[in-house]
Parts: structure tokens; C-alpha cells; sequence
């Protein structure tokens, strides 16, 4: 069958697509950063900094993308992220981007906060590997019970996002009338009314089936509709988090650990010691935190403390198959995908989501033969040239 493209032929074309379909304060929740946004833009300025040397003459007519992650065969080098809003960006986006990243032969990570619960997520897309990502709460106890659901429904792997511990300044949000959960304001619902594919696709497919959006996967008591709590009283935040919840973890999880959210070396060693599988490099695609330093320049640091212990995947703003070639190269095991099979969700669903899986897996593979190189594994630290060897990043 013909892939359909939605005039899409990059992630930057599914961006402006997704503008487009969605509310603008949705959109903005989903596509911005924080504070004055100087991460998101730092991530990009890195990565573009960072340049390809490519080798030549070396037969690339066989090329395959495959690697291998914690035993397991996949078929591009790439994971696509948790999201929380995929479901308010698509009716049960979780399953869609849960059956694109399977089709694509690549693991997909559920959020905590997602509008679908985990056990439909597993049973909806057979044949995939399923991650789960959670937020510890308050509660600890409650956390618990929601990894051994996870453990229940067969996730593979348990992330713990830890870059977290209160809630994000993001003050186009509250302009917006947009908070998690959601709250209708004049403004946001003039928004939705313009916006009647998804009004209609979306909010009124829920209406009309399983009610109004919630948080499928929190206890009862704490699955609040969208529209009950002003943000800043979220239920996710914690700051007591520490190591010792790492550690707890290590006891109660019996596959893959990973924690989310590392951006300093002696951290990803501390991971190590905790029992962790894995870590993310990741500043949140830069909605967290502003002003952190690019993950992908971060990379190098970890990569040598940490000197193997552990699996160590990157993310934060990955939008050209050549940016994930990068990482590889710099000895990333693989690279999280957020914002990209995000808007491709919210596009169109599976077909939007595998669609933008599918444009990174065709830039990955142009990219590999023109550094001449046909395996994942031959992507070496000759094909890049750092920053540093190549001047500053540009201020
Ligand atoms: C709309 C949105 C929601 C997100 N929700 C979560 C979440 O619930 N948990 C989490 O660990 N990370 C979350 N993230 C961060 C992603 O997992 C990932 O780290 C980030 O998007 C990577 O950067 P990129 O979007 O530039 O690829 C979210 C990101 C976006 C864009």
C-alpha cells in the first residue's frame, strides 16, 4: 500500500500540519518550552553545530538500520518518548502511537499521564514493546501500584522521569487558558470552536464514548477530569524525590530500568549504582528547565563516566534523521524521539505517527550511505566533528 505522506516530507512540515488541526493553546502545550526558551532553542543550535564527515567508496548498496537494545532486535535505532497530552492530541493517540511505533518496528513509551489506560495501550498493539514512563507522586505507595500494573500489562521497561520535581514554568499555558488538567476559560473554548476537526475527532469522540478525558491510569480518586484542578496543584509533582526511590525501585521492578532525565555525568554513574539498566540524557526537549545545556554535548561526558555500566540514550530536539546519526556516532546506544511521532500523532493518528517514524528511518538510512557507512554499528566517532573542533556554538 502507498504511504500516505499529509504533505508532510519532514518533521518541520508535520509541526506547521499539527498547528494547523489543533487548539493553539494545545498546540502550544505541546510543541513549546519554558521560561524564555533558550534550551529548545540550545538544542537545536548543537546539534546543527555538530558536523558529518563522511567517508567514501565503501559499497553502501546493503544498508539496515537494525540494533539491538537490552537483547532485543529493532528495526531503527530510535524510542519513540512518553508525551502525556498524545491523547488529547488524537482520540486514544496512545494506541495510535503505540500501533505507528510497532509497525515501525520500535519501542514505544506510554506516559503515566496519558488519557488511555495501560492494559488497553498493551492489548491494543500486539507485537510491540511497550515502555512505561512515570512521575513518582506524593504517595509513593501509589506510584508502586501503578509499576506493578505496568509489570501486569507486560511493559518492558520502567522509565522514572526524575528532571521533575515541580512543576515547569510555562506562562503561554496560563495565557492560554491551558493548564493540565485542563480548565475551560472563555478563551480556550472560543479556541476549540475554531478548531472543529479536532473539537469534533477528539473531545467529542470522547464525550461520546468513555466521557470526558482523564487520567486512565491514576488511582480513581486522583483521575480527575480534565477541567477540575488549576495547574501548580498538580497531582504528579514531588520534590522529595531522591535516590533511595532508584534503589526502591531496583527491588520492585524486574525488567529494564531507566532513568529519565540526566544531564550530569556523576548522575548517570549514580544511576549505575543504584541498579539502573539506562539512562536518558535529556533536558525534557527543553520544557523543564531553561538555559541546560544541550543533552547531545552532554553526551561525550556521561558516555565516559559512566564507561559502560550502562545504556545510555539521548534525546531533546531530534528532528532530522541526520541529528540521530550524530548521537550515534558520539556512542549513543539510541535516541528518544518526542515532539516528532507526537505531531505525526496529531496529524493523523497511526498512519500521521508511522509517517513521521517513516521520514526519520529514509533520513537515517540517506544519511548512513552518504558517510559511507551501511551498518548502525559502523557509525564511529570519525564521522563527526565536534563544536569545539569546528568553533563555538553560535550565541
Ligand atoms: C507534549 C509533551 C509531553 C511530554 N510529556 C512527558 C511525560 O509525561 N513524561 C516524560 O518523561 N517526558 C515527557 N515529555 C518529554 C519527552 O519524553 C522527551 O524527553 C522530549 O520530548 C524530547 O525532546 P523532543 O520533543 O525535542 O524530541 C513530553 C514532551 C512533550 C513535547
Amino acid at each position: 500500500m502507498k504511504e500516505e505522506t499529509y504533505g508532510a516530507w519532514n518533521i518541520y512540515d508535520m509541526t506547521e500540519l499539527a498547528r494547523r488541526r489543533l487548539p493553539k493553546g494545545l498546540f502550544e502545550f505541546m510543541h513549546r518550552g519554558n521560561d524564555d526558551e533558550i534550551a529548545v532553542r540550545d538544542n537545536r543550535l548543537a546539534l546543527d553545530a555538530i558536523k558529518l564527515r563522511p567517508r567514501v567508496l565503501r559499497d553502501v548498496s546493503k544498508r539496515n538500520q537494525e540494533i539491538t537494545l537490552f537483547g532485543k532486535k529493532q528495526k531503527m535505532p530510535v524510542i519513540v518518548a512518553p508525551t502525556g497530552s498524545v491523547g488529547l492530541a488524537w482520540y486514544e493517540g496512545e494506541i495510535a502511537l503505540a500501533r505507528a511505533a510497532a509497525a515501525a518496528g520500535v519501542p514505544y513509551t506510554m506516559a503515566s499521564s496519558s488519557m488511555t489506560a495501560i492494559e488497553k495501550v498493551a492489548a491494543a498493539a500486539p507485537g510491540g514493546t511497550l515502555w512505561f514512563q512515570f512521575y513518582m507522586w506524593p504517595d509513593r505507595s501509589l506510584s508502586h501500584q501503578l509499576v506493578a500494573r505496568a509489570r501486569d500489562a507486560g511493559a518492558e521497561a520502567l522509565i522514572f522521569t526524575v528532571d521533575t520535581p515541580v512543576a515547569p514554568g510555562r506562562e503561554y499555558n496560563l495565557r492560554n487558558g491551558f493548564t493540565i488538567p485542563f480548565r475551560f476559560t472563555r478563551r480556550n473554548v472560543l479556541d476549540v470552536l475554531g478548531h472543529p476537526r479536532w473539537l469534533f475527532g477528539v473531545l467529542v469522540r470522547y464525550l461520546l464514548t468513555t466521557g470526558a478525558p482523564r487520567y486512565m491510569n491514576f488511582p480513581p480518586h486522583m483521575q480527575t477530569r480534565v477541567g477540575a484542578l488549576p495547574m501548580g496543584r498538580s497531582v504528579q509533582s514531588n520534590a522529595s524525590i531522591n535516590w533511595d526511590d532508584v534503589r526502591e525501585l531496583r527491588k520492585l521492578w524486574p525488567r529494564k530500568l531507566i532513568v529519565k532525565g540526566i544531564q550530569h555525568p556523576q548522575d548517570a554513574v549514580m544511576a549505575a549504582d543504584c541498579g539502573a539498566d539506562a539512562v536518558v540524557i535529556s533536558n525534557h526537549g527543553g520544557r523543564v528547565l531553561d538555559s541546560t545545556t544541550a543533552p547531545i554535548l552532554i553526551l561525550p561526558e556521561v558516555l565516559e563516566a559512566v564507561n559502560k555500566r550502562l545504556t545510555v540514550i539521548v534525546d531533546s530536539g531530534f528532528r532530522r534523521g541526520s541529528d540521530v546519526v550524530k548521537a550515534l556516532a558520539l556512542g549513543a546506544d539510541a535516541v528518544m524521539l518526542g515532539r516528532g511521532p507526537l505531531h505525526g500523532a496529531a496529524v493523523a493518528g497511526e498512519a500521521g505517527g508511522l509517517r513521521a517514524l517513516n521520514i526519520y528511518r529514509e533520513e537515517i538510512d540517506r544519511v548512513m550511505a552518504l558517510i559511507g557507512t551501511s551498518s548502525i554499528a559502523e557509525i564511529t566517532r570519525e564521522h563527526v566533528i565536534m563544536p569545539e573542533m569546528n568553533g563555538p556554538v553560535p550565541a
